[in-house]
């Protein structure tokens, strides 16, 4: 994995929860950039030949025995380094300055001071200005190494931000990569750009192009299938190795009926009439929905899909038959090896989501052009490939679809029932203009029913839950605060218009303590 032609930063880390938004912002920067964990940070630095290196904080203490060091071959390099948090502190000691735990430490909000002028504060920051970091640190430097000097303090880092200019070398105590550094980001540029003196024009154009020349060169003359899943990734993967190899790519789309209203015909559509791409379109609804007659356990539910779906494309993928590579949407945060201090340097792999076990039982080589990004940069691509707004700005969806969206048994009349009531909660949200501001938005069928009145008769129908909220990453999630006049609106159309629903309800909890979707 690495994209070559492209000045880069290297990412050493060392096992902090926020390693990953040093990549951002670096790339918000303009420069390519990827994490290595610290056992493998000298092979990294061999293929990548960076430009410059960052290394991350962590939850080690520098003062303990075998806690992680940086590989001696990156002070070697002559290289510009910026080590953040536990980064400064293992740069400190390795380059013969004095780490030792603290009694208090500093967690959260914290103001610095600016003592000297300094490189990293370009265009940003005066001396003797004070300004919000956030920090998160027990150890701090004592006594830096020398060639060193302070540039800004805090009450509780005398040593908040050390510079050597000759070397090259900075730290920070604080953690700029976090929204809780206003400033962070522009820091961690200006040492991309000013001390590295990286160009910074690393754009979605030039990773377009490169990919493709990647991907030519890996395929060959070989055939590709890609799986499209409605989703984002699957299409923006599918658009990009369509613009490299043609129509050496086939994609198949395995329909199992769970898919929101319209959203099947969209996704033919698009890559049949508007892309042109081979396409086979395989309505397996019935399958689907005669294997879940009876399931009521969502472990169970997603089982079932996720075998039929597998059992599905393979024999679909086998009647386009010679295709020798398949084509996946796996993203960077799905490859990114962990580190964990609890056993050596053991490395995590989060499956790929709904179809893991796919390659190896097809037994197929992986073709995964977006492995370097993360969703927003791939939104980014979609939109530099053409993909309409509407299809590249979608919340996303989840692979065993409405069917743990409706608790208890999934029938073809409930799906019908809630595709129109999750249609109208949705159109009332994009006329509102609040889609974008909501990670996820969707509509819930619950197996409850009550009692109601329309006109003169008594109604006995399904109760709707709402649910909207807003997030970064799915992880965790707070409840979307709409004021209560759209809600009133969405519930008077739902229960207007779909028959089957007579009562909507809205789910008002964060996560955690309960989960986005209902099952
Ligand atoms: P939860 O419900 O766990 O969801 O808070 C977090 C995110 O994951 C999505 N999700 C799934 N995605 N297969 C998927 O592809 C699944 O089985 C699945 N379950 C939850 C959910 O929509 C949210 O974005």
């Amino acid at each position: 994995m690495s994209i070559e032609t492209s000045e880069s930063i290297l990412i050493v880390d060392f096992g902090s929860q926020v390693t990953q938004l040093i990549a951002r912002r670096v790339r918000e920067a303009g420069v390519y950039s990827e994490i290595a964990p610290f056992t493998q940070a000298e092979a990294a630095f061999a293929r990548m030949k960076p430009k410059g290196i960052i290394l991350s904080g962590s939850p080690a203490s520098v003062p303990a025995d075998g806690s992680p060091r940086a590989p001696q071959v990156l002070f070697d390099s002559g290289l510009p380094i910026l080590g953040i948090c536990y980064g400064q502190q293992v740069m400190s000691q390795q380059l013969g300055g004095q780490v030792e735990p603290g009694d208090a430490g500093e967690f959260g909000r914290a103001f610095l001071t600016v003592t000297e002028p300094c490189v990293l504060f370009d265009g940003l920051w005066q001396v003797g200005e004070r300004h919000q970091v956030w920090m998160s640190h027990g150890d701090k430097v004592t006594e830096f190494a020398s060639g060193f000097r302070i540039v800004a303090v805090s009450d509780g880092a005398p040593f908040a931000v050390i510079a050597d200019d000759t070397r090259k070398y900075y730290g920070t105590q604080f953690h700029p990569e976090v929204v809780h550094t206003p400033d962070g980001g522009k820091l961690i540029a200006n040492f991309v750009r000013h001390v590295c003196g990286c160009r910074g024009d690393w754009t979605m154009a030039e990773f377009r192009k490169t990919k493709i020349a990647e991907i030519r060169e890996q395929v060959g003359d070989a055939r590709v299938i890609c799986g499209l899943s409605g989703g984002v990734d699957s299409a923006v993967a599918a658009v990009l190795i369509h613009e490299a190899i043609g129509d050496q790519l086939t994609c198949v789309f395995v329909d199992h009926g769970l898919m929101r209203l319209g959203e099947a015909e969209q996704v033919v559509g698009l890559f049949r009439n508007h892309y042109n791409i081979p396409l086979v379109h395989r309505d397996a609804s019935t399958l689907f929905l005669k294997g879940l007659e009876g399931v009521t356990d969502p472990e169970a539910k997603r089982k079932f899909i996720g075998k039929t779906f597998i059992d599905v494309f393979e024999e679909e993928a086998r009647q386009v038959g010679g295709a020798d590579f398949l084509a996946q949407g796996t993203l960077y945060p799905d490859v990114i090896e962990s580190v964990s201090f609890t056993g050596g340097p053991s490395v995590t792999i989060k499956s790929h989501h709904n179809v893991g076990g796919l390659p190896e039982r097809m037994n197929m080589k992986l073709v995964e052009p977006l492995r370097e990004l993360f969703k927003d940069e791939v939104r980014e691509l979609g939109r530099e490939l053409g993909l309409p707004d509407i299809f590249v700005g979608r919340h996303p969806f989840p692979g065993p679809g409405l069917a743990i969206r409706i608790p208890g048994e999934v029938t073809r009349e409930r799906c019908d029932i809630l595709r129109k009531a999750d249609a109208i909660y949705l159109d009332e949200i994009r006329k509102a203009g609040l889609y974008d501001a909501i990670w996820q938005a969707f509509a819930v069928l619950l197996p409850v029913r009550t009692v109601g009145v329309m006109g003169d008769f008594r109604t006995y129908d399904s109760v709707c839950a709402l649910r909207a909220v807003t997030s970064t990453d799915g992880m965790t999630a707070d409840i979307y605060p709409f004021d209560a006049g759209f809600l009133s609106r969405v519930a008077t159309r739902i229960v207007n218009e779909v028959k089957g629903i007579n009562r909507v309800v809205y789910d008002y909890t964060s996560k955690p303590p309960g989960t986005i979707e209902w099952e």
